[in-house]
């Protein structure tokens, strides 16, 4: 009984205190993965559409500007990396596929996918070097 007693205080003792730690962190502690979930979110969707064979500039167009916003963010959520040459030089990279993208949006799910191809291959750099 007071074994079980004792257990169930402790539980709930934990739980007060990672609730404590939780509602200490401010949202640059979730920032970096939140942007990073967003980018995939944007990305899936766009996948979608290539395997659905649904491809027009006027789905795709919103997910890409929307990942061109994102990308203004990546140094201010990443403070650590931001004066990093590689980080800003990958960075650039993804800003640079998505601005290819934006110019000319791709009409047919062949040329989407050279683009979302580029693109993930600035994701998947940045993640060879700087993802531990
Ligand atoms: C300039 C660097 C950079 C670019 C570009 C980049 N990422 Fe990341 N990404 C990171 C870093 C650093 C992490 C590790 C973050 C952490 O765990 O705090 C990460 C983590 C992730 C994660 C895991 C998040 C988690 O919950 O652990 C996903 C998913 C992801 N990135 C998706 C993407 C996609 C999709 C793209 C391209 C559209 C992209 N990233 C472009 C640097 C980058």
């Amino acid at each position: 009984m007071v074994f079980v007693i004792g257990l169930v205080s402790g539980l709930f003792a934990l739980l007060v205190i990672l609730r404590v730690v939780e509602s200490r962190q401010t949202w640059d502690t979730h920032y970096p993965r939140a942007l990073m979930h967003l980018y995939q979110a944007q990305l899936a969707q766009l996948h979608g559409e290539l395997a659905a064979g649904t491809c027009s500039p006027a789905r795709a167009l919103p997910r890409l500007e929307t990942m061109r916003a994102l990308s203004n963010d990546l140094e201010p959520a990443f403070p650590d990396l931001r004066d990093h040459r590689r980080f800003v030089a990958h960075g650039d990279q993804l800003r640079d596929a998505i601005d290819v993208a934006l110019a000319s949006p791709p009409d047919t799910c062949a040329a989407l996918e050279t683009r979302l191809d580029d693109a993930q291959r600035a994701c998947n750099e940045c993640h060879r070097d700087f993802r531990h």
